[in-house]
């Protein structure tokens, strides 16, 4: 094993059984030379073999920590690497307050999560943030800390257990890029320890942060413009990404790395099976760039993955990376990195189209954007979402756009406007979120339900404008989960939810208007998603009569890739599955027009008799020799 000896930890393995200490050696002869390769791309060789020596004990440590329950999870995981491609993953995420008070009424709840057949609950931020405006918990102030009100450490771990217990992987955020600034690490530096100092990115005048903000795209232009915060206890300028009070963290230092190591290793110790790594795009900083998708990134993720990969391989790694989609595929691994960073990554990409067709009513852009695509290892998995907890940015490339006519520009202004209110014939009701005005961009806030028009229809008590909107809404929902990969219900949108009117009302939530999509579980109208009728019954019925469908399907493990086909007409998109089973074709009818789809390509995609499993019933070509496809539907094709 490259520079690794493991006669450094003889104590840790001298109290390990036979048994556990080979299934150790082992792990670290498999894994150990994807972190050397990590850390020797992004750390100086001189500073590497110590480097490593500190991780080997971290890691045995975990290693050796780790309890009979979750020790038997990593067995059962390595015999099946594929567990979360599998067309059973259906995907739910929440604030644990907004959906239920705490995690003890999260558990309270896991017979909800079942109902819609959820496999898999991403808890917003858990951890204990600063006090005050927190963004919404991605400003943690301390990694070791449950959020008093939630509830306690043990409260997390009896949760994962009993989801766990339930058949549903516990997801939880790993915010790697910035800490709050009353983090001890932050406090220290600012109390003037060099070592913490060290920890981030801090500069005596503006030379450096002008430099680097020559190349710097803003996140949050409207209430926190510019990249760095000048902060009087440091005497300097600080790097400051998000807010003023979220500080980035310095990965060139080593000891961060040790530490994000150790931090992910307790959240493995808590029973969290998947963790996404918060803002991953933004973590290495480089002069000239625009400090995003570097590729130390890429090598980081590497040799942390393979680090929990020793201690707690039933662990897997999502990336939250909201970039444009020539960046995101690397964050599944291309290249070198190919099957050894990010396990899951956001298919931001896919989401952006789902809402550009429907406002656009044509598909040739997402059928250019998304073939363009380069493939992504057969071993890895997207999330496909139709919302988040976060706006909507338009990562639309322009060379795509031009490749179908559009102009890149005037395209995302076309879907800004649409999105809020601001296109004559739109029934959309969103919000401008961060509108630049250097770059134009306006991004979108807003429920899945307002963004298809479901709470205008609503409140104009227009029964034909309701059903329309409850169609549009299933029809993204079936794109979503027809595509393969795990897909992921932002809380509210199974009832569709509408907006929360009163976002604005809570302390510290005023500027930031995600909060209009951030509505706290009313459990008053989940309780009546079974009378028949009602709009949350409409939606929750087709709702899960899509998971059903989808959990029924084998075609649907992500391992096999998502094909968009080529548009035979501009209103109907078409993904291809290939099989072993067979092809599975997803037709969709995006406009609200009949359209048609030629016969004659399913009999060349091998579908002569095409069944249909949402509805049931075969698809037969009409006398024209044309497959006729109501506005609005969604078929999901198999050989009959
Ligand atoms: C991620 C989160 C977002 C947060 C940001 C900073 O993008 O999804 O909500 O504002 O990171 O932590």
């Amino acid at each position: 094993m490259q520079s690794l000896s493991v006669a450094q930890i003889s104590d840790v393995l001298e109290a390990l059984s036979p048994e556990r200490r080979e299934t150790l050696e082992v792990r670290l002869e498999r894994w150990w030379p994807d972190v050397h390769a990590g850390l020797s791309a992004v750390y100086r060789p001189d500073q590497v073999p110590e480097l490593e020596s500190r991780l080997l004990r971290v890691v045995a440590r975990a290693f050796a920590e780790r309890g009979p329950e979750l020790a038997r999870l990593d067995q059962a995981r390595t015999l099946d690497p594929g567990w979360f491609q599998s067309e059973q993953m259906i995907g739910y995420a929440c604030y644990a307050d907004r959906f239920a008070g705490t995690l003890q009424g999260v558990r309270e709840h896991i017979d909800y999560l079942r109902e819609l057949g959820v496999t898999y609950l991403h808890l917003m931020p858990v951890l204990q943030p600063r006090e005050g405006d927190n963004d919404g918990g991605y400003a943690v102030a301390d990694y070791r800390q449950v959020r008093a009100d939630l509830g306690s450490v043990d409260d997390l771990r009896s949760l994962a257990t009993d989801l766990r217990e339930n058949g549903i992987s516990l997801v939880a955020d790993l915010v790697l890029n910035h800490v709050a600034r009353e983090h001890a690490w932050a406090a220290a530096a600012r109390a003037g320890d060099q070592r913490y100092r060290d920890y981030f990115y801090v500069h005596p005048d503006r030379t450096v942060p002008d430099a680097f903000e020559a190349t710097l795209p803003e996140v949050f232009p409207d209430f926190a413009p510019g990249s760095f915060t000048w902060d009087d206890d440091l005497a300097g300028w600080v790097w400051t990404t998000f807010n003023s009070w979220q500080w980035d963290v310095n990965w060139s230092n080593p000891d961060v790395f040790v530490e994000y190591a150790d931090i992910v290793l307790f959240l493995a110790s808590l029973g969290v099976e998947v963790v996404r790594l918060d803002a991953i795009a933004f973590v290495w900083k480089e002069l000239g760039t625009n400090c995003q998708n570097r590729p130390q990134v890429h090598a980081i993720t590497q040799a942390l993955r393979a680090l929990v990969r020793v201690a707690a391989p039933a662990v897997i790694f999502k990336a939250e990376a909201i970039v444009a989609p020539q960046d995101l595929v690397h964050y599944l691994g291309q290249g070198a990195h190919h099957g050894k960073v990010s396990d899951l990554a956001y298919h931001n990409s896919l989401m952006v189209q789902v809402w550009s067709m429907l406002a656009a009513q044509d598909v040739r852009l997402a059928v250019r954007a998304l073939q363009a695509m380069p493939p992504v290892p057969a071993s890895t998995a997207w999330i496909t979402y139709l919302r988040c907890h976060d706006d909507i940015g338009w990562a639309i490339d322009d060379a795509d756009a031009a490749a179908v006519g559009l102009d890149g520009f005037a395209h995302r202004a076309f879907l800004s406007d649409w999105y809020t209110g601001g296109y004559p014939t739109s029934p959309a009701t969103g919000l401008v979120f961060q509108a630049n005005p250097a770059t134009g961009d306006r991004r979108v806030s807003g429920t899945a339900a307002a963004l298809v028009g479901l709470d205008r229809a609503v409140a104009e008590g227009d029964p034909g404008a309701t059903q329309k909107a409850i169609d549009r809404l299933l029809l993204a929902h079936a794109i979503v989960m027809g595509f393969g990969g795990i897909p992921v219900l932002w809380m509210g949108d199974e009832l569709g939810l509408p907006n929360d009117d009163a976002w604005a009302s809570e302390p510290g939530h005023a500027d930031d208007n995600r909060w209009v999509h951030r509505p706290r579980m009313p459990w008053d109208v989940a309780e009546t998603r079974h009378t028949p009728g009602v709009v949350p019954e409409r939606v929750f019925a087709g709702v899960r009569h899509l998971v059903d469908v989808r959990r029924a399907t084998a075609h649907l493990d992500a391992s096999v890739p998502a094909r968009v086909l080529g548009a035979s007409d501009p209103g109907v998109l078409a993904v291809l599955r290939r099989h072993p089973l067979g092809p599975f074709l997803a037709l969709y009818n995006i406009t609200d027009e009949w359209r048609a789809w030629p016969g004659h390509r399913l009999v060349e995609l091998g579908l002569g008799t095409a069944h249909d499993l949402l509805s049931g019933l075969d698809l037969d070509a009409g006398a024209d020799g044309n497959v006729w496809l109501a506005p609005l539907a969604s078929h999901w094709l198999v050989r009959g």
